[in-house]
């Protein structure tokens, strides 16, 4: 192969996707800090999109929120295997992860997201309609008095009852990193506590 100036280490192809994937946590106007959740649904595929909220690449695991009683979490309820895509147009970069979700409400897991969350978005969780629930009429889903401000911390306490945080687990990653002197894509998996194997495939 001729003389390349890119990076052909797989490794470090994978360790740039969880660079990117830590970073957005920090910045939101990355393209990783959102993301695609397609699910196993009762009629076929389902996505949708998600906000990052954790990155933990020792546990192997990424976290997002939602409403214990949305379609999205009922899905994976009962089917947990999933999928998490991401991509960044300005880093040309797409990580599809393969996942297993654990859906944590009510305990120590959900406690701490609860925490972390801000005023203004624990009230989507005092949403009194089921979420899918169709409408007669536009409601925002929020209680009417917490319309155009923040919640107070009392007011928020009740979403808790809500909200769920979701836990998923990686069990195999694939990295794409578009690029002029030929596209690389890496599949990587998890070969013991705390390394991946990695291959190239065929972009
Ligand atoms: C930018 C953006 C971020 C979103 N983040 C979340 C999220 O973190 N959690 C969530 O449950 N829904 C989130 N949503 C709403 C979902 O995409 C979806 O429309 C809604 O939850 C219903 O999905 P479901 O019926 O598949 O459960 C977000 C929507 C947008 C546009």
């Amino acid at each position: 192969m001729n003389e390349t100036t890119i990076d052909l280490n797989p490794a470090s192809i994978f360790e740039r996707g969880w660079q990117l994937l830590d970073e957005a946590l920090k910045n939101r106007k990355s393209g990783f800090r959102t993301f695609t959740l397609a699910t196993i649904g009762a009629e076929g595929a389902e996505a949708r999109t998600v906000v990052l909220r954790e990155v933990d690449p020792k546990s192997r695991f990424i976290r997002f929120n939602s409403d214990v009683r949305s379609a999205k979490v009922i899905e994976l309820k009962s089917q947990p295997n999933a999928t998490a895509l991401f991509y960044d147009a300005a880093q040309k970069f797409q990580v599809r992860a393969r996942v297993q979700a654990v859906i944590h409400h009510g305990d120590e897991v959900a406690r701490e997201a609860w925490e972390a969350t801000a005023l203004l978005a624990r009230r989507c969780y005092l949403a009194p309609f089921v979420p899918s629930t169709v409408l007669d009429d536009f409601h925002p889903n929020m209680p009417e008095h917490l319309v155009g401000r923040e919640p107070v911390e009392e007011e928020s306490v009740e979403g808790f009852d809500n909200f769920c945080a979701v836990r998923l687990h990686i069990t195999s990653l694939e990295s794409f990193s578009l690029d002029y002197e030929g596209h690389r894509r890496v599949l990587s998996i998890p070969a013991s506590d705390s390394s991946w194997e990695h291959r190239f495939l065929a972009p």
